[in-house]
């Protein structure tokens, strides 16, 4: 079947430029819908495109439409990839903030495909900190960005901000596409959910307990998870990090509100990764006021957390459930306690104490225990080669 790509052309000099991009694309076989936004049509006309691509331009949302389907989703949904040449501050912009007020930003919100952008402006608009901002949180979501190239601009000064020839640009998109094509797609339709970061247990208004865990090796398992075609769910404790790319993320505090949302989403799932680092212990009482200082010591009274895992595991139906084993001793017995005590179908022990292994870095050094006894040892590598093990292991699983 013939790939399609939607391309976007923005309201910049470098417009007729996206002339070539189309003619290009379609010379190596790829059916091509242009999407321009008002400002674009100042610049080229539409029919340029139309005769172009062969396919009717959109330049307006509420346009008599070409035919019965809702336009911004089926465009969305054709499309195997999308690209916005020239993309100008005020798309990248858009899009950062959520805004989907045109056709372009619309389809842009609605597609799951890879979205690229081939950024083209003055070079003071360029390296202005808030595009600069902007694409960095983009780029953080699973946005492309095309680098633009540096050199004489329309606008007579000299720098970075020219849109890269259009060879440069068809070819990046062509090697995309063939590298997203090529990624997996054995979790299409599962619901997968998955627990990550601390939990935060309050002590007063302004105290709290909580622990080292950043969070990085849950959501590369949900960031993975999600590429590789799943439904995901990201159960989440107060973390830095930005919600992966097509991962709904469910935001909580404490232990006991994780608790409420796990259960919540317990009976959609297909597949639980429980890897939050859960307080297994809050205050007995939260205080109303700020705990004022007296002249004695202070003992908080401690009352014990549910261990949601295992409360999971005992409602267990059809779901693969797996679980985490942070330890700093006797790993592989501990972590074998815990499989069976939660009635997991592997767990992954790791050594905390370890360097390169657990909380906050970027790396992990994981042993995969077993219902059976196997004990699988893995070399360290990175949380996210890690979350693709794990997610192998799952598959195995249904
Ligand atoms: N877990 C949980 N609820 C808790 C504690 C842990 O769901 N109250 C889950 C974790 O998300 C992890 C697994 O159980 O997947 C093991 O967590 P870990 O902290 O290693 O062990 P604990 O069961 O808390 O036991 P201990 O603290 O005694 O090592």
């Amino acid at each position: 079947m013939k790939k399609n790509m939607v391309i976007g052309v923005t309201g910049g000099i470098a417009a007729y430029k996206a002339l070539d991009i189309v003619s290009g694309l379609r010379k190596k076989e790829i059916d091509v819908n242009v999407i321009m936004t008002q400002h674009a049509c100042e610049f080229v006309n539409p029919l340029s495109f139309q005769s172009l691509s062969n396919n009717y331009v959109t330049t307006d949302m509420f346009a008599e439409p070409k035919s019965w389907d809702v336009e911004h989703i089926s465009l969305a949904k054709k499309a195997s990839l999308i690209l916005v040449a020239p993309a100008t501050a005020n798309i990248i912009g858009k899009v950062a903030h959520g805004i989907a007020d045109d056709m372009l930003s619309t389809v842009i919100m609605a597609a799951r495909c890879p979205i690229v952008f081939a950024p083209a402006m003055n070079t003071y608009m360029y390296t202005n900190s808030i595009v600069q901002e902007n694409i960095h949180y983009l780029k953080s979501k699973g946005y492309h960005f095309i680098e633009p190239d540096s050199g004489w601009l329309a606008c007579g000064d000299i720098g970075k901000g020219k849109l890269p020839t259009p060879e440069t640009i068809i070819q990046a998109t062509l090697d995309l596409l063939e590298k997203t094509q090529a990624q997996k797609q054995d979790f299409q339709g599962k619901n997968v959910l998955v627990t990550a970061g601390p939990t935060v247990e309050e002590i007063d208004p302004m105290r709290y307990i909580t622990n080292h865990s950043s969070g990085k090796m849950g959501y590369a398992i949900a960031q993975e998870a999600a590429k590789r075609g799943a439904n995901v769910k990201l159960i989440s404790g107060p973390t830095h990090l930005p919600c992966p790319a097509h991962v709904e993320r469910i935001d909580i505090k404490s232990a006991l509100d994780m608790e409420e949302e796990a259960k919540k989403h317990f009976s959609w799932s297909d597949v639980v990764i429980k890897a939050a680092a859960v307080a297994d212990y809050r205050p007995a009482q939260r205080s109303q006021q700020k705990i004022k200082k007296s002249e004695d010591n202070l003992t908080i009274q401690l009352t014990r957390n549910p261990d949601i895992l295992q409360e999971l595991g005992k409602q267990k139906e059809h779901q693969i459930l797996v679980g985490f084993a942070a330890e700093t001793e006797e790993l592989l017995k501990n972590a074998k306690e815990k499989l069976q005590k939660k009635n997991l179908d592997f767990i992954i022990a790791n050594n905390i104490a370890k360097e390169g292994s657990g909380f906050q870095v970027d790396t992990n050094m994981a042993t995969f225990i077993y219902k059976d006894g196997t004990i699988n040892k893995h070399p360290m590598m990175s949380k996210t080669e890690l979350a693709n093990v794990i997610l192998d292991e799952v598959k195995n699983k249904f």
